[in-house]
Parts: C-alpha cells; sequence; structure tokens
C-alpha cells in the first residue's frame, strides 16, 4: 500500500485539495484538472455532495484518480472507499483511522504535526504521511529538522501553500509533493471557468 500511495504522490507535484459545494461542477473540475496535468486530487468531505462527487469523477472522468479527504473518522474512511475513492486522507493520525487503514485495501494518507504524530504513524507501518497544517506548524524548516532523527519518512505538506512558496517544499528530499487548495479557487469554480483552472493545474504540474 506505500507503493501504490508513493506512485500515486509522486506522479505531480501538488496534490489539489478540493471543497466542492455544487455535484455538477465535480466531473469538470476534474477533467479541467487532469487537463491540466493534475490527475490526482483530493475531494474533501466538507460538504453535503462530497460523497457524490466522488462517485461522480471515479464515473465520469476516467483520467482522475480521485481521493478522499477530511476523513475524520472509521465510518468517513467506508464511506470514502465505497464511493470509489482510490487513497484517503485526513488532517489527522488517531489509531482508530489507522485501524481503519490496516483494514482496508485503500491507502491512507494520516496528518502529522510533530515528531510523536509522525512515529506514531511509522510504528503503524506506514511511511508517508501528510504534514499539517504546514505554514502554521513550521513550514520547510520543521520538515527539514525532522530529516535527521527520522530519516525514512516522506512528506506530503498541506495547508498555507501557494505558487509563491511550493518550491521551498518541494526542493526537501523529504518531500514528495505538496497539497494545495490554489489550483481551484472558489470563484473561478463558481464562475465555471475550466479553461482558467486548466492553466492554473499546467502551472503546478510544471513546478520542481
Ligand atoms: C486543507 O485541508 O484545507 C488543505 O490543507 C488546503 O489548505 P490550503 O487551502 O491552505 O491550500
Amino acid at each position: 500500500k506505500t507503493e501504490t500511495l508513493l506512485s500515486i504522490l509522486k506522479s505531480q507535484p501538488v496534490m489539489p485539495v478540493l471543497i466542492i459545494e455544487r455535484v455538477e461542477d465535480a466531473v469538470p473540475l476534474a477533467r479541467a484538472l487532469a487537463a491540466g496535468g493534475l490527475k490526482a486530487i483530493e475531494v474533501t468531505l466538507r460538504t453535503p455532495v462530497a460523497l457524490e462527487a466522488i462517485r461522480a469523477i471515479a464515473e465520469g472522468s476516467p483520467d482522475t484518480l480521485v481521493g478522499a479527504g477530511t476523513i475524520l473518522s472509521p465510518e468517513d474512511y467506508e464511506a470514502a472507499v465505497k464511493a470509489g475513492s482510490k487513497f484517503i486522507v485526513s488532517p489527522g493520525a488517531t489509531p482508530a483511522l489507522f485501524a481503519a487503514a490496516k483494514a482496508s485495501d485503500v491507502p491512507f494518507l494520516p496528518g502529522t504535526s510533530s515528531a510523536s504524530e509522525i512515529m506514531l504513524a511509522r510504528e503503524a507501518g506506514l511511511r508517508v504521511v501528510k504534514f499539517f497544517p504546514a505554514e502554521q506548524s513550521g513550514g520547510a524548516p520543521f520538515l527539514k529538522a525532522i530529516s535527521s532523527p527520522i530519516a525514512d519518512m516522506k512528506f506530503c505538506p498541506t495547508g498555507g501553500i501557494s505558487l509563491k512558496n511550493a518550491n521551498d517544499y518541494l526542493s526537501l528530499p523529504n518531500v514528495v509533493c505538496v497539497g494545495g487548495s490554489w489550483v481551484a479557487p472558489k470563484d473561478m469554480v463558481v464562475a465555471g471557468d475550466w479553461a482558467g483552472i486548466t492553466k492554473l493545474a499546467a502551472e503546478a504540474a510544471a513546478l520542481r
């Protein structure tokens, strides 16, 4: 599962983090991002239509590899997998979620922001985690500092990252990709500016 997850995360420098308010936006948004080179996307369970959006993308955007974010419980994990999620992302790292991950074929990317949380994920058998919220938790210097004592862990930092600071992270050897919402701004989604989003995605895909 680590290999599957790593191959997904290494396939592009930026993982779009999406909040989808209207289910009809889901497929065109996923297609627009894929057209720009961002095929793996994270749909967060922060809106009532999120699971429906994941289902729609899994069926309607064959180029996309859709994952679920904001997974807070084993119930969320199961529902997201049922909807067709290919990977699962959480803001945190809890024993209940580690157990759900162990029982599932779908790989888990837990959120961590301390040495102990990273070590808990490591003890659960994971070798790649999210670093969240990245900018607020010490940013790139944190990941640089942790690379010596905890040398066998890889990170996907997320939170406060944009085109401006993405390379601070992407230049670190223990970073596999960054996550961010900047490639799908709310106003562009509302306006259905799919060409504009493809352009933002292409810009992000060219990083590193
Ligand atoms: C999130 O979970 O909201 C992600 O970390 C995205 O953060 P961003 O909006 O700062 O990119």
